[in-house]
């Protein structure tokens, strides 16, 4: 439910805003406070008068409004709310949002908060799968936006595919899940992310194609439902989120000794894809080619972080969750894997190069506990992460 929250919805220009109105009745019924924003090709579609009746709030439409600034000027517009959703999201107001423009109402707005942002995309399906939008689809994941749809299905422009508004159920669902805040307030919460480079020398590594994605998403999401969350990462391609606290590493025995110095901890989830493997005696200074010889590289194993956190026989985290990167039996090896390492959880996932979820936007997960199996459809790591952090929320509480 949404008693006592306040939602700046921000009403695109598209076919779908229509839609845009049922969804402030349903936010309304949740017991939410609709501030609408609508834009001025939002206006074409949908009328201010209809919008600001079914909010029952003033509609906020121009930049310039020299009475709304002296009333309410839009840093607290945008500051004020405790979530911003905009639907329908258009392939233009999000490309606004990706490059950081501030033209209009909306993307100033957009641009002035660090309040959570949930976009419910909307548009013709070449638009939504078009390189430039997937691109900054790509860029606004990154910056910790939450998508809801868009869904397949028929459009208005008579083609067929993704691109459709998602209902206006499932995004005051979405909302209300943004919003379920505090949900793990007082509780301490470490993820392990991204790849670890193991030095050769002082140039060369050896590494993996993690990208960090999940366990940044998952961080965040952690961070979102209130925990106090200590982000142990390696290497990786994507920022860390805000609001936690974050211990970079390089090495898997860099990684362990973070990792021990984070404790105790509620809970710890290891997203890391930790190198098996260090090399032996890696040089201090540059391996110089020799005439005809190749350099000989040693390996030692590297401590399995994971296996230690869960075999900790005093100040275990009354929850470990491990994940399992797999090619071949994946519910099958993440069994044995959980067996073996101790863990309550283990999060399976397939990352044979043709799923393209290793360093890719998506993921498709089964989570094996005591009780069994459960897979989850593919979805992106964002909304994976969510439901694992609402998993783990509820097995704490
Ligand atoms: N892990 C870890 N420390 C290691 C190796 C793995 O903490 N040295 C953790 C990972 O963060 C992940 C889980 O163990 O949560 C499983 O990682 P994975 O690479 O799938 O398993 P491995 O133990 O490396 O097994 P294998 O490579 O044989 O599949």
């Amino acid at each position: 439910m949404l008693a006592s929250k306040n939602i700046l919805l921000i009403i695109g220009g598209g076919i779908a805003a229509f839609k845009a109105l049922d969804l402030i009745r349903r936010l309304r019924e949740r017991g939410a406070t609709v501030t609408p924003v609508l834009t001025r090709a939002g206006a074409e579609f949908v009328t201010p008068l209809s919008v600001s009746a079914l909010a029952g709030h003033k509609l906020f439409q121009d930049l310039f409004d020299l009475t709304d600034e002296a009333e309410m000027g839009h840093i607290e517009l945008s500051r004020s709310a405790d979530l911003i959703v905009v639907a329908p999201a258009t392939a233009d107001l999000m490309a606004k949002m990706a490059q950081g423009h501030a033209d209009d109402l909306a993307s100033t707005l957009l641009l002035a908060t660090d309040t959570p942002v949930l976009i419910a995309p909307a548009m013709n399906v070449r638009m939504w799968q078009h390189a430039a939008t997937q691109r900054n689809i790509a860029v606004l994941r990154g910056d910790g936006i939450g998508f809801v749809g868009p869904n397949e299905g028929d459009m208005a422009c008579g083609e067929h595919g993704p691109g459709r508004m998602a209902e206006p159920l499932e995004i005051a669902a979405a909302v209300e899940t943004a919003l379920a805040d505090g949900l793990l307030k007082g509780k301490r919460v470490l993820v392990t992310s991204g790849p670890t480079h193991e030095p050769i020398d002082p140039v060369r590594y050896i590494a993996n194609r993690s990208s960090g994605a999940q366990g940044t998403a998952l961080a965040r999401a952690l961070a979102a439902l209130g925990a106090e969350v200590v982000f142990v990462t390696g290497p990786a391609d994507v920022p860390p989120p805000g609001g936690v606290e974050v211990i970079r590493v390089q090495t898997a025995q860099e990684m362990l000794a973070a990792v021990k110095a984070a404790l105790p901890v509620d809970a710890a989830v290891f997203a890391a894809a930790v190198a098996d493997w260090r090399v032996v005696g890696a040089s201090d200074s540059k391996i110089k080619k020799t005439k005809g010889g190749l350099p000989k590289i040693e390996f030692a194993e590297n401590p399995d972080i994971l296996a230690h956190v869960a075999q900790l026989t005093q100040a275990r985290p009354a929850l470990v969750v491990g994940f399992a990167a797999e090619t071949d039996d994946v519910v099958e090896n993440a069994t044995a894997k959980r067996a073996r390492k101790g863990c309550d959880w283990i999060v399976a996932n397939d990352v044979r190069a043709e799923t393209g979820i290793m360093g890719g936007p998506e993921n498709a997960v089964t989570v094996i506990d005591a009780q069994g199996a459960e897979t989850w459809p593919r979805m992106d790591k964002a909304r994976v992460a969510a439901r694992l952090a609402e998993r783990i929320a509820a097995a704490l509480a």
